[in-house]
């Protein structure tokens, strides 16, 4: 595939997707808003009501009542399903992770020293995908479903044993994404093998005249809440890649568990408020300070210092040449890039100091470019380049 094309595929397919996810995550936080602020009925009411509500929007009033069943005559012509914003989400970001994982060359994957070919990092990828759906299902299948807390607990050491393991496997860059996809397909398949057929019995029950088993109904309600709680520690891995200290820290998989806990608190205080039990309170706050804390970077490890002879500009721009422009250059040589990644050209000395943080942070510090280490840039060679940041990045016609 063309580096440019690949571009075009990956444009129009990030924009569907980042689209068909606000929209599958508006549709379940709304839903979710609206079950936690019904309110008794104020008027009598026909059926079986569970509550109802009044809302303003866009220049009128809505009158909203929910029914937990409704009798035959009462089925209405149209009733309205909300099911393609999740499958859209899925579709898209399955097709986002073939233009730009799996087409996207091996670095995208594992780094360069792996044993793996890149045929191998996608098949595993996706038994990994497959895996997740299978387990999860059994995991429902047992009696700690009844259990949300201890449900949790589970679901929370098995995302980060899997990320453990991924982190064996691929570059740490990839699990992050690697374990959201997962879960996503998890969310996915929930809504297509659990809600979606769980309404339709209810529905046909309904129109046939027979009464409804409302353990479809619970059922469904389960799995929606599994979403429901997932979604914002799921955003976060599909933004991660941005985000190189997290990814690479060398406990990455507890990262990740810290910001899934994170995660699930912030959206259980966007549901409960005031009613928030402090313990999730307290947890939130300390799974965010434990993620700072860790991130810090610890002057133990840095191999920044300045100390050691004056590092010239000419080894630096070595070291450029051979590890990093193949990438960031005007026109990249490396054919997957049909322009420098980001925008970052390092041709002129200029444009290095301009982003001399950044190089600090991505090829010194984290250690996460070049991408998979495709180009096989050296510890010696980091350390010079660190060297050269700490004493202050000099590049040609600026005073010392
Ligand atoms: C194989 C291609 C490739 C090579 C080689 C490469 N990079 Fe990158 N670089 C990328 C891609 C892709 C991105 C954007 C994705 C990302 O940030 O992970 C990027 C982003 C960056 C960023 C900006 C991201 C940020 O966090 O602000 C910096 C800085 C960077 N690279 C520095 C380097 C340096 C320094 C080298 C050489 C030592 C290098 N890169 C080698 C592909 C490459």
């Amino acid at each position: 595939m063309s580096a440019v094309f690949q571009e075009w595929l990956n444009i129009v397919i990030r924009w569907a997707h980042v689209l068909a996810a606000i929209m599958w995550v508006g549709d379940s936080f709304l839903f979710m808003w609206l079950d936690s602020h019904l309110t008794n009925p104020s008027r009598k009411r026909e059926g079986d009501v569970v509550g109802e509500l009044w809302m303003t929007h866009s220049g009128g009033f809505y009158e909203m009542v929910k029914r937990k069943t409704l009798a035959k005559d009462e089925l209405p012509p149209t009733i309205h399903w909300f099911k393609w914003e999740s499958y859209s989400t899925w579709i898209s970001g399955f097709l986002l992770l073939i233009v730009v994982y799996y087409a996207g060359g091996r670095a995208m994957l594992v780094e360069a020293t792996s044993t793996l070919s890149h045929a191998e990092a996608v098949g595993i990828s996706l038994s990994c995908l497959v895996g997740a759906v299978a387990f999860y299902d059994l995991l429902c299948r047992t009696p700690i479903i009844k259990r949300n807390r201890i449900f949790g607990v589970v679901g929370l050491a098995l995302i980060v044993t899997v990320a453990w393991g991924l982190l064996q496997i691929f570059s740490p860059r990839a699990v992050f994404l690697q374990v959201g996809a997962m879960l996503g397909t998890i969310m996915a398949s929930n809504v297509f093998f659990r809600i979606i057929p769980s309404q339709r019995h209810m529905l046909s029950a309904t129109s046939a005249g027979e009464p409804v088993d409302p353990s479809y109904g619970y059922r469904a309600k389960q799995r929606s809440v599994h979403n429901h709680y997932l979604t914002l520690p799921v955003l976060f891995t599909m933004l991660s890649n941005h985000f190189s200290t997290l990814y690479s820290h060398a406990q990455a998989w507890a990262v990740l568990g810290l910001v899934f806990i994170a995660g699930v608190g912030v959206k259980y205080f966007m549901n409960f408020r005031r009613r928030t039990h402090p313990i999730i309170l307290v947890g939130t706050v300390l799974a965010c300070s434990a993620v700072a804390a860790l991130t810090l970077p610890s002057s133990s490890t840095t191999t920044t210092s300045a100390a050691g002879d004056r590092v010239a500009w000419g080894a630096v721009k070595l070291i450029l040449e051979t590890r990093c422009t193949g990438c960031h250059a005007k026109k990249p040589t490396n054919p997957g890039f049909a322009a420098p990644p980001v925008g970052l050209t390092f041709e002129d000395p200029r444009d290095v100091y301009a982003v001399k943080d950044r190089i600090l942070v991505r090829a010194v510090q984290t250690k996460t470019m070049p991408l998979g280490n495709l180009t096989g840039m050296t510890e010696d060679e980091r350390v010079l380049l660190g060297r050269w940041i700490a004493q202050g990045a000099l590049i040609p016609g600026a005073s010392p």
